[in-house]
């Protein structure tokens, strides 16, 4: 372990502990720090897709410090997550991203009865949107019926968690099906992937790509390529299937090209280079699947990328100071604003950062799985 990764996991640690205390006084769940202030999520409320990140990244500085405030606080956060089964009309393929970070965590971390049969409940959500034409359906709206997203590609590890846990195959079959569509249809030659694609709900023909939290039709979203980098390092490490890894090379090698000589990671690989637009969310997550792919590879050359993205991160836009909440500055939720941020800190940025630290660290608990 490197003395500056500890040491930078440490400090993590001592700011949350502080920080953390304010989000548990006001009950909420934090979706960003702004102007020294925890802000929350700006639509859905509990509901929004990153509510499983805060828990996450308590249960993670929990497994490093063993401190039990953090288990209490990713507790209180999974407790709010529960109750949202009820609002249904919300939750969308992310409960992979909201329950398996926190029921799953809780329940890989203590054992907790209760958060595993939440965690079971969440991946039957989720397989309830496999549409049997070939894809998992993304969203609700009635327009988007035929709707599929390359993040869903991070969702399918809550499926073959299920799988292996309650011994159905059925939740692996969709997984793969899943994966396979997406597999032909997102990545691209060069090993870009596209962010959104429409099918028939029908016939599940492919109808068209939409543009989506890039900067164009047909360009890069930085964290798209994140997502597919490490969804499908995570799909071949479930699977053993060789097709799968070597999707996630072709993305990860495309990833690689792209690293910023600082270590920071643009919003998109497509854009105007004039536009200074960063997403530091997209470099840690990339971080964690380059070290995830070292592992199953033995390429060292992962290593070195994923050190060199920390590295920018913590050279460049870690603020550990009293002056805000959160930690990981200059992230970016979409090219062009939604209203949900932009250069800021979001907190599923700082649970990317915790996550890598806690590889480089050889700490974490690897929630994914
Ligand atoms: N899953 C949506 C996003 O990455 O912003």
């Amino acid at each position: 372990m490197q003395d500056s990764y500890k040491a930078a996991l440490e400090q993590m640690t001592e700011k949350f502990q502080r920080t953390a205390r304010l989000a548990a006084e006001e009950n909420i769940i934090p979706y960003k720090s702004e102007h020294g202030t925890w802000v929350t999520s700006p639509y859905d409320g509990n509901s929004w897709w990153t509510g499983g990140f805060w828990p996450a990244l308590m249960f993670q500085l929990y497994a490093f410090s063993r401190d039990p405030f953090f288990l209490e606080e990713g507790r209180r956060v999974e407790a709010l997550l529960v109750e949202e089964f009820r609002t249904y009309q919300y939750l969308n393929h992310d409960v992979g991203f909201m329950y398996l970070l926190s029921c799953g965590a809780d329940y890989k971390l203590t054992g907790n009865t209760q958060s595993r049969l939440d965690t079971l409940h969440a991946a039957s959500l989720l397989m309830g949107r496999f549409n049997p034409a070939g894809f998992i359906r993304a969203w609700n709206s009635p327009q988007q019926t035929g709707f599929a997203i390359i993040d869903c590609m991070m969702n399918l590890s809550l499926l073959f968690w299920a799988s292996r846990e309650s011994q159905d195959p059925r939740f692996e079959k969709v997984a793969r099906i899943h994966a396979d569509t997406t597999m032909r249809e997102f990545v691209r030659e060069d090993g870009s992937v596209s962010h959104i694609i429409e099918f028939d709900p029908e016939s599940g023909k492919r109808m068209k790509e939409h543009p989506g939290q890039g900067y164009a039709l047909g360009s890069s979203w930085s964290r798209g390529q994140a997502w597919g980098l490490y969804g499908f390092t995570l799909a071949a490490r479930n699977t053993g299937n060789p097709e799968y890894l070597a999707t996630a090379l072709s993305i990860a090698r495309n990833f690689c090209r792209h690293i910023r000589p600082d270590g920071l990671t643009d919003c998109d690989f497509c854009q105007p280079k004039e536009e200074e637009r960063l997403d530091n969310i997209a470099g840690a997550v990339a971080a964690c699947g380059l070290m995830e792919l070292r592992f199953l590879t033995s390429e060292d050359a992962f290593m070195d990328a994923a050190r060199t993205l920390v590295d920018g991160l913590l050279d460049h836009c870690a603020d550990f100071s009293d002056a805000s909440m959160g930690i990981l500055t200059h992230c970016t939720a979409s090219y062009h604003d939604d209203g949900a941020g932009r250069h800021t800190n979001i907190t599923y940025g700082d649970y990317f950062l915790a996550e890598a630290l806690a590889k480089l660290c050889g700490t974490d608990p690897m929630f994914w799985i």
